[in-house]
Order: structure tokens, then C-alpha cells, then sequence
């Protein structure tokens, strides 16, 4: 074929936002890991897209300043930087202004490519826009991918509007939904664990858990975001997506196949099933949090409504728990407690599957409380496994007294893996081989928005206030009292 004195690319990537947050602190880093690791194709070309006007050995420097800040770990490696940076080319258009696009339209002709990637790491209400823009200068071809970030939506209906504007232009399986959780290294394990273990499969149901926990704990604020974050709160920021997640990956039937659509049909059957917490009850079985100034790792940090940009009458939440149950054969009377918050103590995520006593106890009855299992998922910090188990205790004078103690599996440790992949790293490398099963299909988006909506509807209903809990506690005393109730307590570390 005669390509005149076009450059040849296997992809090309299109950053669209390429000087924004999400670009500098995680995508471009996430590139380099790629590159590093001899992933990225000598012939991919990644294109950056920003207002800013300057020229491309501006861009390149500006990219490598931020490698040089953002990349975790050992300091950037300069051939593989190099390598990354000869990659990238730059258009400076105003996403808004139709005529701007002719600039990328010029640019992506001097290029012969087979896959076009474009990333929308821009805010959603410009998905409409750019991807009409897009597709007048005749860039959306069949086989065109396109990368779009959380939030999808405020609701239920807002998601939908999002989600129509991006099917006039694309089908289905060119939609990459981000969210950045299922790229997580032992969230994938979650796959792995459940369905190549016959050992917990088996074990998996309501005859045989008592309960499970997902917890997820930042120590960090808004950092910065509180206009964002206002209009949001943990329940969308956080529940609608990445532990509606989390819990769609527990509590999932084995899909038939490991292809994209398997897994996400049987994650929807999860969040068809999640019933909806009643709003007579709802008092007992939600909790909304906000923080308020405390310490955190020794330092006074300011409470929400101290931080800058703050509006007083705020009732936006930083910390929500509430108990959940699936209504289907597998989870019949078993709690789901899920609990995320900001300016908790710790960055923290683990779910923990509390397995049913024995049948029959037969040993000391004062052990009796222990005597059940935990398996432990540990997604960060700390990425591992470690499950629970009870042994007799040794010893001649110790009779047959029981024993608490692990058995572990911590990733780094056991591998010898070296560093463990961020998550935009596996997401990249994802969209880059076209295979969708880490991406959220429309279908899943709107159902967890369904969810979410009744819970938001019933606490505006019963009037729900957050509760303040000091920045460095687990949150609101009620927090506690919600799990109490049904006479458990959130896991501890020991
Ligand atoms: C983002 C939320 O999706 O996830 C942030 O918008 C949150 O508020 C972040 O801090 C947490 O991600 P991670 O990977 O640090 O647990």
C-alpha cells in the first residue's frame, strides 16, 4: 500500500485532557510503565490533546518534568523515558470549537494507522461534544475505542443522557467505562481466587458465610476537589462505583467463560438482585458521615467544612456504611456491610469473608466466639490473601486449646514480584489489546445509578444528616452500632 510520506502507526492514542490531572498523575506515568516493560509497540503514537498552545518539544518537556514528579518507585528510567517521549506529538484545540478539529483531522492524516484509541480524560458533560466533533471530521470509524472516565452521571437519568450521546457515535463494544478499582491487581485476583479455587467455590453460599465486609478507607481529604466533591459525596464518588464493584465481584455466579460480556452478565444478575434498602428501615441500616477537623499520622487536619471552598450549609457525606443483602438463591440471609470514608485512619481496602462456625462444636465453650473462619482480600495497601484458620494451640499443658492464625499470602513477598502494576497500567494495556472484560458495559453503570438513586431518595425523604466524626476515627459512633446490632464488629487488624 503507498502511504506517500505518512508515518505508519499500529495505534494511535488520542489523550484528549493530555495537561490535566488524570493525564499527568496517572496516565502518562502509566505509559511509561508500559514502555518500560516493553509493552507499548515500537510504532504507537500518542497523540496529546490540550487548550494549552505550545509546540511539541514543549509538551515532550512538560511530560518528562511530570514523569520525573509522578512516577512512583524507582526515578524514571531516561531510555525508556526517551522511547515514551519520541512517541508523543501534541495539538493544542479549544474541545468546544468545531473548527479546532481540523487541526487534529490534518494531523491524523499525515499518519497511517490500524487502531485509533481516543481517551476522554476530560470531564463527561464534554463527551457529547468532542465525540460529534470527532465523528464530523470523520475520525469514528468502526473500529475506533473510546476511553471514557467516572463519573457517568450524577443519577440514574443523567447517566443515561451520558450514555445515549456516546451510542450515537459508538457501539457498545468500542465503550472502554474506567473504573480504575477493576484494574487493581488483587481485584482481578478476586476472579482467580473464587473460580480456580474449588475449595471456595464450594464453600461460597449462604450455607456456608455468615457474612462479608468491604471496607474501604482513605486517609486523605478531598484533597483539593471540594467543588467536585460537594456536588458528589462517598455514596456516588466511591459506592457507585468502585465497591458496587468489589461486591458484584464477590458475590458474582462463575461466568461460563472469561470474555468480557460473560463476566459483566453475571456482575448485572448481582446488581438486579441488590435489594433496595427500605426507607422505613433506612435509619437502621445507613449511616452518613462527615469528618470534622482532627489528626491524622500526628498532624491537626481541618475538618470538611474548613476546607478551602468550603460552604457551610453543606450536607454533602465523606463517610457512608450500610448493610446490604442480594436477593437470590447463593446469598439468602447473608449482610453485606460495606463501609468507605475519607480522613479515616488509614488507607485501607480489604474485604473479609467471615465463614459459619462448624456443624458441631465440640471444644472449649469459652472459644466458641473464635471459632470461625476469615478469608481476608487485602487490595491495598500491602496486596494479598490471607485466610483465617484455626489450629490447636501448642504445647503439653494446653490440652486442646484453639488457636487463631493466618494462612498468607502476601503478593510482593511470595512472587518476588517486584512492584505491583497501578491500575491504569493493566487498563491501558487493556484498551491497547481491545479486550473490555475491566471495562463497566452500560448495563452496569445504569444499574448501579438505580441502586444508588433509591438510597439518595430515601435518606432526602427521612432527612438523613451526615453525622460528624473526627478526621483520624473510623467514623460516626453510629457506624458501629449499625453492625453491632446484628451482634458483629468491623474486622480489625490485629
Ligand atoms: C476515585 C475517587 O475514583 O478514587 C477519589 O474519585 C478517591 O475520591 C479515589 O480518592 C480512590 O482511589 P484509590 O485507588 O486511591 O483507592
Amino acid at each position: 500500500m503507498d502511504t506517500g510520506s505518512k508515518r505508519e502507526a499500529n495505534s494511535v492514542f488520542v489523550m484528549f485532557g493530555a495537561l490535566g490531572d488524570l493525564a499527568r498523575r496517572k496516565l502518562f506515568p502509566a505509559l511509561y510503565q508500559l514502555q518500560h516493560a516493553g509493552l507499548l509497540e515500537d510504532n504507537c503514537l500518542i497523540l496529546g490533546v490540550s487548550l494549552e498552545d505550545m509546540d511539541e518539544e514543549k509538551f515532550r518537556e512538560e511530560i518528562r518534568s511530570r514523569l520525573d514528579t509522578f512516577v512512583k518507585g524507582e526515578a524514571p528510567n531516561p531510555d525508556s523515558v526517551e522511547k515514551l517521549l519520541a512517541k508523543l506529538s501534541y495539538v493544542a484545540i479549544d474541545l468546544a470549537q468545531a473548527e479546532d478539529y481540523a487541526k487534529l483531522a490534518t494531523a491524523l492524516q499525515g499518519i497511517q494507522y490500524q487502531d485509533l484509541i481516543l481517551y476522554y480524560a476530560t470531564p463527561p458533560a464534554l463527551y457529547a461534544v468532542i465525540s460529534e466533533h470527532l465523528s464530523n471530521i470523520g475520525v469514528v470509524k468502526d473500529n475506533t475505542r473510546v476511553v471514557v472516565e467516572k463519573p457517568i452521571g450524577h443519577d440514574y437519568a443523567s447517566s443515561t443522557q451520558i450514555n445515549n450521546h456516546l451510542a450515537q457515535f459508538f457501539r457498545e463494544s468500542q465503550i472502554y467505562r474506567i473504573d480504575h478499582y477493576l484494574g487493581k491487581e488483587t481485584v482481578q485476583n478476586l476472579i482467580a481466587l473464587r473460580f480456580a479455587n474449588s475449595l471456595f467455590e464450594s464453600q461460597w453460599d449462604h450455607n456456608h458465610i455468615s457474612h462479608v465486609e468491604i471496607n474501604v478507607a482513605e486517609s486523605v481529604g478531598i484533597e483539593g476537589r471540594w467543588g467536585y466533591f460537594d456536588k458528589a459525596g462517598q455514596l456516588r464518588d466511591m459506592v457507585q462505583n468502585h465497591l458496587l464493584q468489589l461486591l458484584c465481584l464477590i458475590a458474582m455466579d462463575p461466568p461460563s467463560d472469561l470474555s468480557a460480556d460473560s463476566i459483566r452478565d453475571e456482575k448485572v444478575k448481582v446488581l438486579k438482585a441488590l435489594k433496595p434498602i427500605p426507607h422505613e428501615h433506612m435509619d437502621l441500616l445507613l449511616v452518613r458521615g462527615r469528618y470534622a477537623r482532627g489528626i491524622i499520622e500526628g498532624k491537626v487536619v481541618p475538618g470538611y467544612l474548613e476546607e478551602e471552598g468550603a460552604n457551610e450549609l453543606s450536607q454533602t457525606e465523606t463517610f457512608v456504611a450500610f448493610k446490604a443483602e442480594i436477593a437470590n438463591w447463593r446469598w439468602a440471609g447473608v449482610p453485606f456491610y460495606l463501609r468507605t470514608g475519607k480522613r479515616l485512619p488509614e488507607k485501607l481496602s480489604q474485604i473479609i469473608v467471615h465463614f459459619k462456625p462448624a456443624a458441631h462444636y465440640i471444644f472449649d465453650p469459652d472459644q466458641k466466639r473464635i471459632a470461625h473462619n476469615k478469608l481476608m482480600i487485602r487490595l491495598q495497601p500491602d496486596e494479598g490473601i490471607s485466610l483465617q484458620v484455626l489450629t490447636k494451640d501448642q504445647g503439653l499443658d494446653k490440652g486442646m486449646r484453639l488457636r487463631q492464625g493466618p494462612l498468607q499470602l502476601n503478593f510482593s513477598q511470595a512472587f518476588q514480584a517486584g512492584r505491583i502494576p497501578d491500575a491504569y497500567e493493566r487498563l491501558l494495556w487493556e484498551v491497547l489489546k481491545g479486550n473490555q472484560y475491566l471495562f463497566v458495559r452500560r448495563d452496569e453503570v445504569e444499574c448501579a445509578w438505580k441502586w444508588c438513586d433509591q438510597l439518595i431518595a430515601g435518606w432526602e425523604k427521612l432527612g438523613i444528616q451526615p453525622k460528624k466524626y473526627p478526621a483520624g476515627s473510623w467514623g460516626p459512633a453510629s457506624a458501629i452500632t449499625l453492625i453491632a446490632r446484628d451482634g458483629l464488629s468491623w474486622h480489625e487488624d490485629l
